[in-house]
């Protein structure tokens, strides 16, 4: 984050003034408002809570996190600089890649062999930093990839071919729904391949919605969009808080992250430095300091 991007004390409004209009995002923002703002610690009402995180590749260590709660139906932005293990946090947690050690726990139960489909099962999605559509096939088949239980594709469900086309039907209609909600309708036949940057990042949040989830974590969805897009981006995910779904999104643009988080966590070379409301974070002389690269006192080279 370079100084410039850092908003300005002047024009900081209270972190409680995000999302005020509406009483239930009061009700789910209000207890996180009380949260004392230090790495690792401990929330009213978490979904996600991890424990001893951690993740080598050869001699870097990725991911070192010792405690961290992501409390259930706010906004929660994971921002660090390049290279803090975002990314890696994301693929540990979700299944796309395993820890070294360490436990986690998805709405109340322990993670015990995390696989993605697994996950996305029990409502934990997550889109990637660069998309992942399938060019080849249609916006409408990439939407249907994200639908839960393909009873179609299991050889034994064929007595219950009936059975699958009325779910095939259910799944179609949610995909129809979430195009449209995503101002994707008019690409519904085309091929994914032909959609811009921008319309492949709607259309893999439009996917990851399919399984209804409880929990969406979101690599990056902002980049490479253009504002215009940017900006529905954006009122999607305040719009998926509003309708209690938990989300985390890693960010880099701190007036995105201001505007829409209800709560904030720093990341940097693997471990949390700090975490909380986001006008608190954002003017953290830690914070600055690991985003300007400048070295922490006490930190060993
Ligand atoms: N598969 C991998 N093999 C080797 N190193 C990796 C791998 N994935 C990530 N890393 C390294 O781990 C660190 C964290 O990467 P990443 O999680 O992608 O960071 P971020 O998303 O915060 O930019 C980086 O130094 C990166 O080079
Ligand atoms: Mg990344």
């Amino acid at each position: 984050m370079p100084a410039d991007r850092i908003p300005s004390k002047e024009s900081a409004p209270d972190d409680r003034s995000s999302f005020m209009d509406s009483a239930r995002r009061t009700t789910e923002v209000e207890p996180i408002l009380t949260v004392h703002p230090k790495p690792g610690v401990a929330k009213p009402n978490p979904i996600l809570t991890m424990d001893g995180l951690r993740r080598s590749f050869g001699g870097l260590t990725a991911v070192d996190i010792d405690h961290l709660e992501i409390e259930r139906g706010i906004v929660t932005a994971l921002i660090g600089p390049n290279g803090a293990g975002k990314t890696t946090l994301f693929n540990l947690i979700t299944g796309f890649d395993r820890a070294d050690r360490g436990r986690w726990e998805f709405n109340g139960q322990m993670v015990t062999s995390p696989s993605p489909d697994r996950l996305a099962r029990r409502g934990m999605v997550r889109t990637f930093q660069l998309t992942k559509s399938l060019a080849k096939l249609s916006v409408l088949q990439n939407m249907l990839l994200g639908a839960p239980h393909q009873i179609g594709e299991q050889l034994w469900a064929a007595p219950f071919r009936p059975l699958w086309r009325n779910q095939e039907q259910a799944n179609t209609e949610r995909a129809d729904e979430l195009l449209e909600q995503f101002n994707l309708a008019h690409m519904r036949d085309e091929l994914a391949g032909t959609l811009s940057g921008g319309q492949r990042k709607l259309l893999e949040m439009a996917r990851a919605l399919m399984s209804d989830p409880a929990l969406v974590m979101l690599d990056e969805p902002m980049a490479g969009v253009n504002p215009a897009l940017a900006q529905s981006l954006l009122g999607h995910i305040t719009e998926l808080a509003l309708s209690g779904v938990t989300v985390v999104y890693i960010e880099h643009d701190m007036d995105v992250v201001s505007g829409i988080s209800d709560w904030v966590v720093v990341l940097a070379q693997g471990q949390v430095i700090a975490e909380g409301g986001p006008w608190k974070v954002i003017h953290d002389e830690v914070v600055i300091d690991a985003y300007l690269g400048r070295r922490r006192a006490g930190t060993s080279s």
